[in-house]
């Protein structure tokens, strides 16, 4: 049996980190591609531009530059890290890309592992590393959020490619005997509306020997059903964290802010709306970096902490959802 090694009983937030790709695909420039607009793109969805990986970009090298940051403004040892949590639907290697990040790192006393939930993937993996630490067998714990969907969208598709960007975001988390930041989180999947967003392998047939089949490897590019996704969402999220704010005696007048997955502007404006969280307290960058999936929310706090809109002791309220469907939600105080 597992000997707890401390005594637990919440979470703090020490760092933030990010990073995208240099490259920058407009929505002028994609509408040299597919039959689209700058215009329909920005009233539809809010999004001007996306960041596209180039060579040398891939989700371990993104999740190590995010991670690095979240250390540094931690202010950690390397060595002292005892976890890494990569969540990505689009790893740089399919057996895991967490162990190479955590080689990079030099972080060789920490374990690391990768974890799938699409657009949920760094809200799930936020709260995996959490309980880790909440148990006591962990003490910090860095979770990442990266994805290069570029790779795997069809460029041919208007109703899907106009919509991904490649990026990645990182929080170093610590366990604490004081208090918890984490106030509270809830966790959904839906495998029954799963046809509403995939990104499958091909499994195409072919042969090893006569009468040995097998079934190639390779992945189909991006299936999105964009307005049931979309209803899914405005739909879920805030019922979600209705439910959250209730079960934690918390209220939507008293969250500082409202962090969204980037997925559509329509989407965040409706979900404040319903919550009655004004305008100016549900942050949004999707503008220039689109929909970065697992990247989303961790690229979002980063760029709050670092410009001094997200400070120590506020109130974040915050949700992930997409494919699974899957969808969560959680409450913290940063700091
Ligand atoms: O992480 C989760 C990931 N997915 C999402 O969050 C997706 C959520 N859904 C959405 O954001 C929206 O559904 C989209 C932005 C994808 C689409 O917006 P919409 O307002 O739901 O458009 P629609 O699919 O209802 O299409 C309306 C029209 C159609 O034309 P017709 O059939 O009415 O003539 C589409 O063919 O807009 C057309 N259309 C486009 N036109 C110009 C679809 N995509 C484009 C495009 N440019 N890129």
């Amino acid at each position: 049996m597992e000997v707890k090694k401390f005594n637990q009983i919440g979470v703090s937030f020490k760092g933030s980190g990010s990073y995208v790709p240099d490259q920058i695909l407009t929505n002028q420039e994609i509408s040299k591609k597919v039959n689209t607009s700058d215009e329909w793109i920005k009233s539809r969805t809010g999004i001007s531009e996306r960041r596209i990986s180039s060579v040398g970009d891939n989700v371990t090298q993104m999740g190590y530059e995010a991670a690095l940051t979240a250390i540094e403004m931690a202010n950690w040892d390397v060595k002292t890290i005892d976890l890494i949590v990569l969540a990505s639907s689009t790893p740089h290697d399919l057996f895991g890309s967490a162990p190479s990040i955590q080689a990079k790192l030099g972080a060789n006393n920490a374990v690391a592992f990768d974890l799938t939930a699409a657009c949920s993937g760094f809200l799930f993996a936020l709260i995996t590393a959490s309980q880790y630490l909440k148990g006591g067998s962990f003490k910090r714990a860095i979770v990442i959020g990266a994805d290069q969907l570029s790779s795997f969208v069809d460029w041919n598709d208007r109703r899907s490619c106009i919509l991904f960007g490649d990026g990645a975001g990182a929080l170093a988390i610590e366990a604490t005997n004081e208090f918890d930041n984490l106030i509270g989180f809830d966790m959904r999947t839906d495998g029954e509306r799963g046809s509403f967003l995939n990104l499958q392998s091909k499994n195409i047939k072919d042969s090893i020997i006569d009468n040995i089949d097998f079934l190639s490897g390779g992945y189909s590019p991006v299936q999105m059903n964009g307005q049931e996704v979309y209803k899914f969402a405005v739909r879920e999220v805030p019922i979600i964290l209705e439910n959250l704010f209730r079960k934690t005696n918390y209220s939507p007048d008293k969250v500082d802010w409202l962090v969204l997955h980037q997925a559509n502007q329509r989407i965040l404006d409706s979900v404040g709306d319903k919550l009655k969280i004004s305008g100016e307290k549900v942050l949004s960058n999707l503008e220039k970096y689109g929909n970065t999936s697992a990247a989303t929310i961790p690229l979002m706090m980063d760029e709050a902490i670092r410009s001094n809109r997200i400070k120590s002791n506020d109130i974040v309220a915050t949700s992930g959802f997409g494919a699974g469907l899957s969808w969560g939600a959680a409450l913290i105080k940063w700091g």
